[in-house]
């Protein structure tokens, strides 16, 4: 079932607006319906465009009090619509005017030149995964680009072209009957689009670089409708915007990704109790001062949830099983929980648990460090806990610290200047620092924590000798209003430019996200 915006919603919705008190945010959602309904009659049939909930009695956008039914009680009467705008954590999420899943480039085209002619907010979401609040999140009008779920391999060139709206373990299982896969996610349900726009660190990263150092191409809807093939030699100043630049250049609709062939790997969840916490960090250490072998990786969480500490570790081997001696350290220390094996590479993925309770609102932030000695992983261990122990009143909060080794080789397959992100080469050995929570009245207060605690942990690296300070900060994981200057460095300038040359009347700032 489609629920298409009619005409007698819209008008009925414009009466009931136009008796509400004008504020900008009131303005902003009659123009945003006026834009929602301009494109439900423009697009073609590959496209639709939904509304919050059914046409019935009191409306999706009812005659009787419009902004309560936005937000209460017709919110998740229409499927589409809820999914549309729904993310990995609610926090994520906003009630938009409609959603509008273009099905093909000309429709796209055609949306963002009408959300343009209005200037009204509008969100891009691909997998939904990101963590700020409102970068992939509006009032306005929210395009979810799931039908861009085009999967082509081409054997003779070792090349996958990708759709935008695609989750990544959606590629790894439609590649897998070849014997290949991508640079992608580490996790089950990472969105194509925004993890690759930003960076993208994976557990090939050793051998094959990030996820912007993989992509032979890009197809991009620019911000004046025009769509356009964007690659090294088509566009150099958008095929290097694009690699990290995030959503500053126009829709994405899909990507060219560079294949690898690909046989069984090792790896999975590894999950220990904090009475071992010391062994966890003496193994971690050695395992990382110097990381020696390519294929091997590991995610290193220090977690504190309902009440204790614990250490939750992703594994991970390229090959059936692991050089002699890689791991034994760590699993010489017991498991209360754990679900490592052999198996094919698109089966590891989707067998890695990676779901919240409803509901759950979060935030990630980040530090980028050189080393991980076992001076700083006490100091991971005590932020974790210390926070964890002051905020024990408060019920439903978690957070989990991830510390994320690699080689130097990850940094070496393009040159500085060569993507958007990272702007130095050197080695950066990204912290993922995430709070979970349930309670909206505590947004606030968790995301001063987070920040703090980020804080504090790089003033921790710096005492102890880490030259961080112009690392760069992964945006994927970086706190909303962390400096631009901080995720992109000395690309800024270049950035801006391009950015002016190909969006002059600056339509993506009315979305979300890192601006240029
Ligand atoms: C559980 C979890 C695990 C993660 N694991 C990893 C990991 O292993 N490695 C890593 O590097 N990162 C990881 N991340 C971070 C991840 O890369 C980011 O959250 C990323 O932004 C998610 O992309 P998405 O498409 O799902 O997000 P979305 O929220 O859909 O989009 C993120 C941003 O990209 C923009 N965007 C989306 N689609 C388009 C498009 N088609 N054109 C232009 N702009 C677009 C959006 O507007 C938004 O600003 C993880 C995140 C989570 C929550
Ligand atoms: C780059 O894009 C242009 C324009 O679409 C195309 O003609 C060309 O073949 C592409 N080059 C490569 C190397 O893919
Ligand atoms: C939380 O810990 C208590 C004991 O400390 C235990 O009884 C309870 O089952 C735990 N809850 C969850 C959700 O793990
Ligand atoms: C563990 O992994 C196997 C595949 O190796 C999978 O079938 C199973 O569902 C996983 N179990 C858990 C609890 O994640
Ligand atoms: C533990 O963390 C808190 C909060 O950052 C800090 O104030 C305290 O000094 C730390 N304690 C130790 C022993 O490092
Ligand atoms: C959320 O917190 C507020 C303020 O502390 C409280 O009044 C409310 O009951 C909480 N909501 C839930 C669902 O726990
Ligand atoms: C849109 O912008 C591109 C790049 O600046 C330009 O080549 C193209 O002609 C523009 N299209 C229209 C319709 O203005």
């Amino acid at each position: 079932m489609r629920y298409r915006i009619s005409y007698f919603l819209i008008i009925c919705t414009l009466a009931v607006l136009s008796a509400c008190s004008h504020s900008l945010e009131t303005r902003q959602r009659e123009d945003a319906l006026v834009a929602c309904h301009q494109i439900s009659a423009a697009i073609s049939s590959h496209s639709a465009v939904f509304a919050p909930g059914t046409l019935h009695a009191n409306g999706p956008f009812g005659c009787t009090d419009a902004y309560h039914d936005l937000e209460s009680s017709y919110y998740s009467e229409s499927p589409e619509y809820s999914e549309d705008i729904e993310h990995w954590v609610s926090s994520s999420s906003q009630p938009s005017v409609c959603s509008v899943e273009p099905g093909n480039v000309e429709d796209l085209s055609k949306i963002l030149l009408i959300i343009a002619s209005h200037r009204v907010p509008f969100a891009v979401k691909g997998g939904g995964h990101i963590m700020n609040p409102g970068f992939s999140s509006t009032r306005g009008v929210h395009i979810a680009m799931s039908r861009f779920s085009e999967i082509n391999y081409d054997a003779s060139t070792q090349t996958v072209d990708v759709g935008a709206g695609l989750a990544f373990n959606d590629v790894y299982d439609a590649l897998e009957p070849f014997g290949v896969t991508v640079v992608g996610a580490r996790l089950p349900g990472i969105g194509v689009a925004g993890f690759t726009l930003g960076g993208g660190f994976s557990w090939f990263s050793n051998d094959r670089g990030l996820a912007v150092d993989n992509v032979l191409a890009f197809g991009l809807v620019l911000p004046n409708g025009t769509y356009t093939d964007v690659n090294e030699s088509s566009n150099p100043d958008l095929f290097f915007g694009l690699k990290g630049g995030s959503n500053n250049f126009g829709i994405v609709t899909k990507f060219t990704f560079k294949t690898y062939p690909q046989g069984q790997v090792w790896g999975g969840t590894y999950f220990i109790r904090g009475d071992y916490l010391d062994k966890v960090n003496a193994a971690i250490s050695k395992f990382t001062s110097p990381l020696q072998d390519p294929k091997a990786s590991l995610m290193a969480g220090y977690t504190f949830s309902n009440g204790s500490a614990s250490a939750a570790l992703w594994l991970f081997y390229n090959g059936p099983t692991p050089a002699p001696g890689t791991f034994d350290d760590i699993l010489a220390i017991p498991a209360y929980q754990q679900n490592v094996s052999t198996q094919s590479f698109a089966s590891l993925i989707r067998n890695i648990p990676n779901t919240l309770q409803p509901g759950a609102r979060g935030v990630f932030n980040t530090l980028s460090l050189t080393s991980h000695p076992e001076a700083l992983l006490k100091a991971v261990v005590n932020e974790t806990t210390f926070w964890g122990e002051s905020l024990i009143s408060e019920p439903g909060i978690s957070s989990t610290y991830i510390l994320q080794p690699f080689l130097p080789s990850a940094f070496t397959h393009g040159p500085d200047g060569s993507s958007a992100f990272p702007f130095s080469h050197r080695l950066m050995l990204p912290a993922c620092i995430s709070y979970i929570w349930t309670n909206s009245t505590l947004d606030a207060l968790m995301y001063e924590v987070t920040r703090r605690s980020t804080r504090h942990l790089a003033l921790v690296a710096e005492a102890e000798g880490q030259d961080i300070a112009d690392l760069p900060l992964y945006g994927n994981y970086a706190i909303f209003r962390t400096p631009l200057e901080r995720i992109y460095g000395e690309n800024l300038g270049r950035l801006r430019s391009i950015k002016r040359q190909y969006d002059p009347n600056n339509v993506m700032a009315l979305t979300g996200g890192w601006k240029f």
